[in-house]
């Protein structure tokens, strides 16, 4: 491994430069006064992939789109029949959000190949880099490779107004050839992916590397709740069929039912559009989401069936009625034992110090972990914000997680 560690070190003055500049033009897409808007299919998106593709070609990677959308760079290895080796992240965001939740592992990646393929060291297994469309939407460009969206689920609309369906085109996918896009088991040797923190935890220990145990699983709910839009002065209170009332019953609900048990279980109501959204007229209908997750899946099931339970309750009781729709479901997984220890032998390598903990972020690598052995590699939040336009992660912080995704690699190549 003195041979990986080394070439590191001849390039890293140049990487901190490099990977830190991409990182600070790129924050000029969708910068908005909210923050980064680069929700997917948008035109920002659109702005944001347009960029990432000159990097992939400046970097030699000659990158093609694959039916689903997601943006692949190969390099080959000296072996053709082996599997690939998978690195990668996402370029799209979350509304006002941050420009590293994504970005530095995309952007990381491609780093990791440009310097492998201009210092001339091929190695065994070809490297791909991926930048999957849509992760912020439920990870639709990961889900769509491993063959995980079917057709009627392509007619969902994803936050920028779209379909998928819609948004597949526009990226320079294709519908009708999704399935050409599939990865399917023993296609894929291994895949890392390098990613912010998102939290606090890393900073609190004052470390510098986390290594990833495993993904939360994630359930994605759309509840549509209608009441009777009635005049807000003529109603009396007994006689009403307030929707937005039952919403916050709801919303308070799912709070209580999160917390009324140990365990890192957490729920959010994120989103609530309200109709007809005037002051004078009671409420009739809701429209909101509930974001669920944990690492153990039995446990969501239990807690979805007690937050659908409660919605039909807080419906009787108000004279509403609730519909409640799973919009995305990704499950918990966990992160390959030998990789593992690859990022840990890594960083120990580099001189970072490092801890193993579990991700509270879903991530396109819980998809992949379907079909091939995955890891990630966390690099510090600065006071643990993300989805956020104050997330920041210091400089010195990317290149030390390009680094070791660069030693990952490698050693997952002689693995
Ligand atoms: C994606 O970043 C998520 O955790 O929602
Ligand atoms: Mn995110
Ligand atoms: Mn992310």
């Amino acid at each position: 491994m003195n041979y990986c560690v080394r070439m590191t070190d001849s390039v890293l003055p140049r990487r901190a430069f490099v990977v830190n500049g991409w990182l600070a033009k790129f924050d000029a897409i969708g910068r908005t006064a909210g923050g980064i808007n680069r929700v997917a299919y948008s035109e920002a998106d659109l702005a944001g992939r347009a960029f990432t593709l000159d990097l992939f070609r400046d970097a030699g990677l000659a990158p093609r789109i694959d039916a689903a959308g997601n943006i692949v760079g190969r390099l080959e290895g000296t072996e053709p029949s082996l599997p690939p080796i998978l690195i990668g992240s996402h370029v799209d965001s979350v509304t006002d959000g941050g420009n590293y939740d994504g970005p530095v592992g995309s952007f990381g990646a491609i780093e990791v190949a440009r310097s492998l393929r201009e210092q001339g060291v091929r190695l065994r297994h070809p490297l791909e880099v991926v930048v999957w469309q849509n992760e912020e939407g439920g990870t639709i460009g990961s889900k769509l490779a491993i063959g995980e969206l079917t057709d009627a689920g392509l007619d969902a609309v994803a936050r920028s107004g779209k379909t998928l369906r819609e948004g597949i085109g526009l990226v320079g996918g294709s519908v009708e050839k999704l399935a050409g896009a599939v990865r399917t088991r023993g296609s894929v040797h291994a895949y890392v992916e390098l990613h912010i923190e998102q939290g606090g935890t890393l900073e609190r220990s004052k470390l510098r590397i986390g290594t990833v145990t495993g993904i939360v699983g994630l359930r994605w709910l759309d509840v549509i709740i209608d009441g009777f839009a009635n005049h807000a002065g003529t109603t009396p209170m007994d006689q009403r069929q307030d929707a937005l009332l039952a919403a916050a019953r709801f919303t308070v609900a799912v709070n209580d039912t999160v917390r009324a048990e140990a365990g890192g279980q957490v729920a959010t109501v994120g989103r609530l559009v309200a109709s007809p959204n005037t002051r004078n007229v009671i409420p009739g209908r809701i429209e909101l989401t509930v974001d669920l997750r944990d690492l153990d899946a039995a446990k969501l099931d239990r807690l979805e069936a007690r937050l659908r339970q409660l919605a039909a309750e807080i419906g009787r009781a108000s004279g509403t009625t609730f519909r409640v729709n799973q919009a995305t479901v990704s499950a918990p997984a966990m992160a390959d034992t030998q990789m593992m220890e690859w990022i840990d032998q890594s960083a120990t390598a580099l001189g970072l110090p490092s801890q193993r903990m579990p991700s509270g972020a879903g991530h396109d690598a819980q998809e992949i972990a379907h079909i091939a052995p995955m890891a990630m590699i966390f690099v510090p939040s600065v006071a643990g914000i993300s989805h956020s336009p104050r997330e920041f992660t210091k400089a010195e912080d990317v290149v030390n997680g390009v680094d070791v995704l660069l030693n990952a690699v490698v050693r997952a190549d002689q693995g």
